[in-house]
């Protein structure tokens, strides 16, 4: 997916020019997954360079290192209107080569617009959307209006989706900037200034973030910043743009992000990182909760129904969320797939809480699904891993995992760090109304999970690696469990079909009967989930797999009877049944990670996938 830098700076700011901390920037970005590289600077000359291909040919063939100046914009292109080809690389220019823009997302109104400028004289160069917004600035100048006034007035005429920077040379001090729906973040730098799609972008230099709201527009100078809000749509006519001042001063955020972070640290994935980064991720998040948490217990306890919204891994965690709730805390809970969740909401109202779980707090499925529950008067608890995100920053409580930055594309800390936090809510609630004993247990064995999972991790690592050399041959495979341990299939089988590209199904076991036996045959691959009590039911489905010549994996806990009647066995440590699946997801996310390398392929950028879903 597209990844956008600009940068502004102060005289001498950086001890390299300014084209190769661009470059450092996109590398920062290149896990999105893109196919041409560009940028625009402006110092003694102004320059745009842009091709096809991958950051360190482009930045070698174009010479980016060799370019230095005091403010310049970056892109890495994902084609989505036009193919990969040099034209339609960003930044895209207007007629005069005056003004560059860099963009990400999709703009629905880009062919009338193009339509209308080109009757106007304007010639276009490239088969992009974005390609509209210099020559709508162009345009607007040429009837009068000031460049920042031209730019706002660009903006307001735009419908869809866009995360935009601009360097105008009728303004060459300011960098303009606008976002809907496409994430854009301020980071303010000692001697600089920059923008960013996502925030490890600039994290080499800055921690200290404003994260923009949709709707909001402005520019950047090397000292300062003015953000305004666009308060309606434009036309294609002379009024200026209506916009508001906005103080944004209480909004600037300093991180605890380190850019080591953000770096892969000597792991050849930052999937592995990641995956390894687990224990460290729980222990963080487990310890930041104790401050937050009373006012949204409360409210947990006074509500009727507490109904999750989510997608892909996040709406795993929410599975196991709701389950927690309903044994727990004795709440009637329910997860939805966000995108689903309107076909659910017509009984849900003021006394009930919607917890909403995204790890980039930007999906808009899920988005859409809080603004319904707030339409009908619900409370929204928002848990997420990025602070200031859109759906924290639209819910009434939030609550943020401390996984840090997660950068390939597939969840992985993010998901264990989300149920974590599940986790804890529900024993809070569940304290208040009693059972303290089971109570106690759990606490323990939650407070001992970062030392657990990185038992498991490195226990299994060697086996799973060389598990992975049967599997990449494989062509399908099932996971199945029953209880806590159907979104931990549901989970596994995610992980392997998105990264490895195997198909790979996930059902209740007790459903596996019900039609998917018909495709069991010699060594199909079956991963079984087993967390605790369900054994004795999982007994019979192991069995009437193994009658079938299925290939029986399972991950159950110490001491299962399960493992006799396994071919591969992954033992977890004996810990409470609600803090199991926690460990029981670590194999099956190395077992899709050594699957996906042992096939040949890139884990942190699979096909056709990107981190931040912003599109319905
Ligand atoms: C899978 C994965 C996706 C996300 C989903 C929701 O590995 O990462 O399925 O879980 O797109 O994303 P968030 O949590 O950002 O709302």
């Amino acid at each position: 997916m597209c990844g956008i830098i600009g940068i502004i700076t102060v005289p001498g700011a950086f001890n390299e020019p300014l084209g190769s901390i661009i470059k450092k920037c996109l590398k920062n970005l290149e896990y999105r997954g893109y196919d041409s590289v560009g940028f625009a600077i402006l110092g003694d000359i102004f320059v745009v360079r842009k091709s096809k291909g991958k950051i360190d040919d482009v930045a070698f063939g174009l010479g980016f290192d060799k370019y230095d100046g005091f403010v310049g914009i970056g892109h890495t292109r994902w084609a989505t209107h036009g193919p990969p080809v040099d034209k339609n690389a960003h930044p895209h220019t207007d007629c005069l080569g005056r003004v560059a823009v860099v963009h990400n997302g999709v703009l629905e109104n880009y062919l009338e617009l193009k339509e209308i400028l080109r009757r106007k004289g304007h010639v276009f160069k490239s088969d992009t959307d974005t390609e509209v917004i210099p020559h709508l600035i162009e345009e607007f100048k040429k009837r009068g209006f000031q460049p920042y006034e031209a730019f706002k007035k660009a903006i307001s005429v735009l419908r869809g989706a866009y995360a935009v920077v601009v360097i105008d040379l009728d303004e060459p001090n300011k960098l303009f900037f606008a976002r809907n729906t496409s994430p854009l973040i301020i980071g303010i730098g000692e001697n600089a200034i920059f923008l960013a799609s996502d925030i490890p972008a600039f994290l080499e230099y800055t921690n200290k973030v404003i994260v923009l709201e949709d709707g909001e527009l402005g520019y950047v100078t090397s000292r300062g910043i003015l953000i305004e809000k666009l308060l309606k749509p434009g036309e294609l006519d002379d009024e200026l743009a209506m916009t508001e001042i906005v103080d944004y001063k209480s909004r600037i955020k300093v991180l605890d992000w380190t850019p080591e972070m953000a770096k892969k640290g000597g792991y050849p994935h930052f999937m592995l990182k990641e995956i390894h980064e687990q224990p460290g991720a729980l222990a963080a998040t487990i310890a930041g909760l104790k401050e937050e948490i009373d006012g949204i217990v409360d409210a947990l306890l006074k509500s009727d129904k507490i109904i999750f919204v989510a997608a892909g891994t996040s709406y795993h965690a929410s599975l196991l969320g709701a389950l927690y709730m309903n044994n727990l805390a004795e709440k009637w809970s329910m997860a939805f797939i966000s995108s689903e969740a309107r076909w659910w909401m017509s009984n849900i109202g003021e006394e009930d809480i919607v917890i909403a779980v995204s790890q980039s707090g930007e999906t808009i499925d899920t988005l859409v699904a809080v603004r319904e529950a707030k339409r009908n008067g619900a409370k929204v608890l928002a848990v997420s891993n990025i602070i200031d995100s859109a759906i924290p920053r639209e819910s009434d409580f939030v609550v943020y995992t401390k996984a840090g930055p997660e950068i390939g594309v597939a969840a992985t800390k993010t998901f264990t760090t989300q149920v974590a936090v599940l986790l804890y809510l529900s024993l809070k609630v569940a304290e208040r109304i009693g059972n303290k004993r089971i109570i106690e247990e759990i606490k323990n064995d939650l407070a001992k999970v970062p030392e657990l999972a990185s038992s498991v991790l490195s226990r299994y690592e060697a086996r799973i690696k060389s598990l992975s050399r049967i599997l990449k041959k494989k062509t399908n495979a099932f996971y199945l469990g029953r209880g806590f341990g159907v979104p931990i299939a549901m989970e596994g089988a995610l992980k392997m079909k998105e990264i490895a590209y195997i198909h790979a199904e996930a059902y209740p076991a007790g459903e596996s009967k019900h039609g998917p036996i018909a495709l069991v045959e010699k060594d199909f691959p079956v991963v079984f989930t087993s967390i605790g009590e369900e054994e004795e039911l999982l007994q019979s489905n192991i069995e009437e797999m193994r009658a079938r010549g299925a290939w029986i994996i399972t991950i159950a806990r110490k001491g299962s009877r399960l493992f006799s009647i396994s071919d591969e066995k992954f033992e977890m440590p004996n810990a409470n049944e609600y803090v199991m699946p926690i460990l029981s997801i670590l194999p099956l996310q190395m077992l899709a990670y050594y699957t996906a390398v042992a096939r040949g392929y890139d884990p942190d950028k699979p096909r056709n996938l990107a981190k931040t879903v912003t599109v319905i």
